[in-house]
């Protein structure tokens, strides 16, 4: 089985981020030009070989049904939304979610056009983002981001399908977080690390006996029923305006699952009453659930 590249690619400088829906009645049109993706990333990969290119393809939870009839990832369901008001992380659906990755921005952005000419007439885009490397690898909020990540085989391990028909495919979930500035600005510098767990210049983990309950790095460490570490492989990059800036975050796991109790864990109140700080600081201005089929499952359906 060969997973698309970019659900386990290793971080690169530029990212350019399409969300669509499908026109009515135009499925099995869309079905039959997924079958060409793969073809696409490699022609990509290959003309431009020095650019690192990687690219994704994930079907919604809503749009699988009408895409791919026949048979269904066992696991994919809505978006796990959360909270409310000020603090909430909502559901937003879209039927197609496209990751395209380089070291060069006019690499992505030449994908950007072939995707849109494949595409044409059947779709419509409903957002668009462009993610980059901010500084060494940090968010926008100045922490660098990934730094827990698997590495190296975990992270196929931790992203991919292992077994049956949606072997090598990952289950992808999105959000765009929209900072809050100006409120994470006036904070003080000890403040902004309590709330991550990590120091902020040197990016070193805090001991677990000083991490607060509230910070972030305590509330997404989970364990399950056996111990073992619920992990995610994150693929989140930075994104910005002028005026507006905030984190595209993408989670790619073997099951919804992990990132489905993280989320809980960031936006629900444990018996203490603590949640996740980092969610005072940061809104959640999309949410939606994916699943990113290997190669070989998209070239085998179609007419
Ligand atoms: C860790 C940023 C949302 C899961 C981190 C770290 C930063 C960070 C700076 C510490 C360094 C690292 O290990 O990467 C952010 C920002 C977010 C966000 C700015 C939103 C705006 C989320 C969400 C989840 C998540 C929604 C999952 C539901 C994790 C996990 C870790 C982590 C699993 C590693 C924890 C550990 O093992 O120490 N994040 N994150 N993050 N984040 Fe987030």
């Amino acid at each position: 089985m060969t997973a698309q590249a970019g659900i386990c690619a290793e971080p690169n400088l530029h990212a350019h981020y399409l969300f669509f829906n499908i026109l009515p009645g135009h499925q099995s049109e869309v079905r039959n030009k997924l079958k060409a993706v793969p073809a696409l990333w490699r022609e990509l990969a290959d003309t431009y070989s020095n650019a690192a290119f990687s690219g994704l393809v994930a079907i919604g939870h809503q749009a699988w049904d009408e895409l791919y009839p026949r048979q269904r990832p066992a696991e994919l369901r809505a978006f796990p939304a959360q909270g409310e008001g000020e603090r909430a992380a909502p559901e937003t659906p879209f039927d197609l979610f496209f990751q395209l990755r380089a070291d060069r921005l006019d690499v992505a952005y030449i994908a950007v056009q072939k995707v849109m000419a494949l595409l044409a007439g059947m779709v419509e885009l409903k957002d668009e983002r462009q993610g980059f490397r901010y500084l060494d690898s940090r968010d926008m909020t100045g922490f660098v981001d990934g730094t827990e990540n698997p590495q190296g085989e975990d992270r196929a391990t931790v992203a991919l399908v292992a077994e049956g028909p949606f072997a090598g495919g990952s289950y992808v979930h999105v959000q765009r977080y929209h900072h809050r500035m100006a409120r994470w600005q006036k904070l003080a510098l000890k403040t902004q690390e309590d709330i991550y767990g990590r120091t902020k210049a040197d990016n070193i983990e805090y001991a677990a006996a000083d991490k607060p309950m509230t910070a972030h790095t305590r509330r997404t460490s989970l364990k399950d029923t056996n111990g073992n570490s619920m992990e995610i492989l994150r693929q989140s990059m930075p994104w910005g305006s002028a005026t507006e800036q905030g984190l595209v975050f993408i989670s790619c796991c073997r099951t919804p699952l992990h990132f489905t109790r993280m989320l809980e864990s960031m936006y629900r109140r444990d018996e203490q009453g603590n949640f996740d700080h980092l969610t005072l600081f940061t809104r959640a201005e999309t949410g939606a659930a994916f699943f990113a089929p290997s190669e070989n499952w998209l070239l085998s359906q179609g007419d």
